[in-house]
């Protein structure tokens, strides 16, 4: 039995940068844990929808994120689970209607607190790898392996237009442009957690660098600040 605080990598940025992609392979090379903070708040605003919660009752979307029971199975091949109360929301999760409840809910400093535990709870030997917007400056701050990703908003519309795609569905490239720039304003302008990166990230912009050029990066770090072999 390891006494000792698991290893966290923090994987931090925009959205659309590709933190996700980048996080579950590098977990799943390393063999460790991986976190999709991201998927928490937008499980929690979809859970809200389907409990006809308004987002502006911070008290009854407070209660829905303290009771909602949440189990992720990532399968290495893609084919994620997200389990809300039992049943699979892996899809409907990803709808840009989802992520705009998801980054309104995000924004409030109570409900951040009510999810900040769930993911402390994720650091589990050998380690953990967790993508987000807070996880090197708030959730995880003490981590020692911290980065930021980043790339241009054209690019990143590119790229989330192209995720859609495979998850059918289909969005104009200019409606997730603005959809994407609205959220950055907002992500980035909250007084709770602003999307930033840690004084101590190492900040790699992503715009030209295809996801295994990033991966490699991203592991080359590990190995210089963890003792893996
Ligand atoms: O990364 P993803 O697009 O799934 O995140 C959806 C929304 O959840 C973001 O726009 C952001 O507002 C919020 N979020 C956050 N903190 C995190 C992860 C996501 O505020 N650690």
């Amino acid at each position: 039995m390891t006494h000792t605080t698991p290893s966290v990598i923090t994987i931090d940025g925009p959205s659309g940068v590709g933190k996700g992609t980048t996080a579950k392979r590098v977990a799943s090379t390393l063999g460790w844990h991986f976190l999709d903070s991201g998927a928490l708040y937008r499980i929690l605003a979809y859970a809200c929808e389907r409990h006809e919660v308004s987002l502006d009752d911070i008290d009854a979307v407070i209660l829905v994120a303290t009771t909602m029971a949440v189990e992720f199975d990532f399968d290495r091949d893609g084919a994620d689970a997200i389990l809300l109360d039992g049943t699979d929301v892996a899809t409907q999760i990803r709808t840009e209607a989802v992520a705009a409840g998801a980054s309104m809910v995000a924004s409030n400093g109570a409900i951040r607190q009510v999810l900040l535990q769930r993911q402390r709870n994720f650091a589990m030997h050998p380690g953990l790898v967790a993508d987000g917007r807070d996880m090197g400056t708030v959730v995880f701050p003490e981590s020692s392996c911290k980065i930021f990703l980043t790339a241009t908003a054209d690019e990143r519309a590119i790229r989330r237009q192209r995720q859609l795609k495979e998850n059918g569905n289909g969005v104009s490239l200019r409606a997730l442009l603005a959809e994407i720039k609205v959220r950055d304003e907002r992500d980035a302008s909250r007084t709770v957690a602003p999307l930033k990166p840690a004084d101590d990230a190492v900040v790699i912009d992503t715009t030209h660098l295809s996801v295994s050029d990033v991966v490699t990066r991203v592991l080359e770090l590990a190995h210089e600040r963890f003792d893996l072999n």
